[in-house]
């Protein structure tokens, strides 16, 4: 193989993958009236999400983030879309704890006002997320890694 794509990067976005496609399955399932699936459905996506942020909670912690490797032009373009995904992703985490819990309380009215509103921000979380994941280590090759830790203790 030329180059091999890395490890944690791969497995962090396939959560979110994963994640996106159980919150579409718990929609229909709930459209199906099936209360039961749809909440281990969800539940399941949510430990998904957790995955997801653990992965790369410590990979920021320990490893680092990887800077943008593609030609200097598009730069901006790059910086600006991987912005609005962070700020899709926060969002989605907040409108998700939040749609748990009504779910697990019952709170129906609120609910089910909320869960397609969380549900369609999920998928384009995951979405944007999978076009970062390409831009940043499948069309281009990943430019430099610098850790947290070595930022600050400056080795
Ligand atoms: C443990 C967690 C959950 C439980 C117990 C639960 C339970 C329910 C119930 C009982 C309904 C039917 C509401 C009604 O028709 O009156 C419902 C609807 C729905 N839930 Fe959940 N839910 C949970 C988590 C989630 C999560 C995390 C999401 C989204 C990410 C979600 C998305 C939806 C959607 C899209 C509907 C359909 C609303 C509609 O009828 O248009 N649920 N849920």
């Amino acid at each position: 193989m030329e180059y091999s794509l890395p490890i944690l990067p791969t497995i962090s976005t396939s959560c979110i993958v994963i994640s996106a496609a159980l919150v579409a399955y718990g929609w229909y399932l709930i459209l199906r009236r099936n209360i039961d699936a749809h909440k281990k459905t969800m539940l399941s996506a949510a430990v998904f999400a957790l995955l997801f942020f653990i992965i790369y909670l410590s990979r920021t912690i320990f490893i680092g983030n990887t800077s943008f490797g593609g030609p200097d032009s598009l730069k901006v373009y790059y910086t600006i879309f991987l912005v609005f995904h962070i700020i899709l992703a926060t969002v989605g985490a907040i409108f998700g704890i939040v749609t748990l819990w009504t779910g697990l309380k019952d709170h129906r009215a609120r609910h089910k006002r909320l869960g397609p509103i969380t549900s369609v921000i999920w998928f384009f979380t995951a979405a944007t997320g999978v076009i970062v994941y390409l831009l940043l280590y499948v069309f281009y090759k990943g430019g430099e890694t610098t850790s947290m830790i070595k930022a600050i203790l400056g080795f």
